[in-house]
């Protein structure tokens, strides 16, 4: 039996949703008092979600009033690919951060309204940012801009001195970080065999002759730094940290593909999903890696950096004193889970649409691997 059918068995109350089926979303929907009086879904159209089913539902009032929301299911396996598990509990760590950061007003200002919850049917409905598109494009091209690096930065800032030493004791998404780490710290480094079977969402990692082909030299280049035996401790030394960090809330999965620019200009954040307590610097290591895979400008790294790690310590010289780190960030904590996330993409399983020119991809690596090892980015040191 398939994951699937054999989950409709052991939930029955569980409808598992498409958008394909507008009627039964309308039916779901209206069981679960999500339509209002005379109230029904019209048409729903897929905004592509690779994990989880993500909807946009239009809804019509017989009086002619006419509203949309997203609606997103997460269940058990990939959409994607529904052989592949998914932990069973992702759906309330994505509930919990969205109830979570409604306590820092400046933060939730950037992510959308929660309108309703069914945790038995793992259904969230969200606003719906109508026209909204995501910054994946970003790999190809192009610049995220000043007033966008500024607003992100400004939201980790705001989540990081909002939440710090203030976790809901109940809260731990252990299901999504225990996958987050093998996704980060394992898979990359074919501790399955090279090349081996994909795991969660990424796919297999890439052989060595697939990496030569992605670029010259970064097959031999892959070869060297998963023999290192240096490089392979301080990477299961971050991981081992990771796991057990827990002071402030985490996006958990803090790059392009979950910001979304509007028609406005502004932007927003969207799936919460690895969410969980941990160490704000992963979210600012995490984004400042897709920053420079993505070949942002340096004004556009430095505005996002300055905005995330504060005002009062923008500028400052010299290593961090310990008060310092216990307020604000702990930069060369940044600069390894950046190391970290930059070998991820270029090495590992989840490959990155990225166009860039002969040897970028090698200086990078060694980039990365320099993070890692030593905590030291350069970006970071200004
Ligand atoms: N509230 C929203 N308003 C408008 N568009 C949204 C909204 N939420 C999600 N989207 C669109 O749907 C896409 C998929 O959503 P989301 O990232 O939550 O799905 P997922 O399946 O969990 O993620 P992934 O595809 O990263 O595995 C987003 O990249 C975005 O383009
Ligand atoms: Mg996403």
């Amino acid at each position: 039996m398939s994951r699937r059918a054999e989950f409709e068995a052991d939930h029955p109350e569980v409808h598992v949703l498409s958008a394909d089926q507008a009627g039964r979303v309308d039916l779901v929907m209206g069981a679960v008092g999500w339509l209002g009086d005379e109230e029904q879904v019209t048409t729903c159209v897929s905004l592509g979600g690779e994990s989880s089913t993500v909807m946009r539902v239009e809804l019509q009032e017989l009086r002619g009033g006419w509203r949309t929301a997203v609606l997103k299911q997460s269940l058990p396996w990939l959409r994607r690919d529904e052989s592949v598990a998914m932990p069973a509990d992702r759906w309330r760590g994505e509930h919990t951060f969205y109830r979570e950061v409604a306590r820092v007003p400046e933060a939730a200002a950037l992510v959308p309204r929660l309108m309703a919850a069914n945790e038995a049917r793992c259904l969230l409905l969200l606003e719906d940012f109508r026209g909204a598109s995501n910054l994946a494009s970003l790999y190809r091209g192009g610049s995220l801009g000043e007033g966008t690096a500024e607003a992100l930065g400004g939201f980790l800032r705001a989540l990081r001195r909002g939440t710090r030493g203030e976790q809901d004791a109940e809260f731990a998404n252990g299901g999504m970080k225990t996958l987050s780490h093998r996704l980060l710290f394992e898979a990359p480094f074919g501790s399955r065999g090279q090349g081996g079977n994909g795991f969660g969402p990424d796919g297999p990692a890439p052989d060595e002759g697939a990496l030569d082909d992605i670029e010259p030299g970064l097959g031999a280049a892959a070869s060297a730094l998963r023999s290192d035996g240096a490089f392979r401790d301080a990477v299961a030394k971050l991981g081992r940290r990771f796991l057990g960090a827990g002071d402030c809330l985490v996006h958990g999965a803090f790059h392009p593909a979950n910001w979304l620019l509007l028609p406005s200009g502004d932007v927003r954040v969207v799936d919460p999903q690895y969410s969980s307590p941990g160490d704000p610097e992963f979210d600012l290591g995490t984004a400042l890696a897709h920053l420079l895979l993505a070949r942002q400008p340096v004004e556009v790294v430095a505005t996002f950096l300055s905005a995330a790690t504060g005002a009062e310590e923008a500028g400052r010289e010299g290593p961090a004193n310990t008060e310092e780190v216990e307020a604000g960030v702990d930069r060369p904590l940044v600069a390894r889970y950046a190391g970290a996330e930059i070998v991820r993409r270029l090495l590992g399983g989840a490959q990155l649409p990225l166009e860039a020119e002969g040897g970028f991809r090698l200086g990078l690596l060694e980039t990365a691997r320099t993070a890692v090892l030593s905590g030291h980015l350069e970006v970071l040191e200004t």
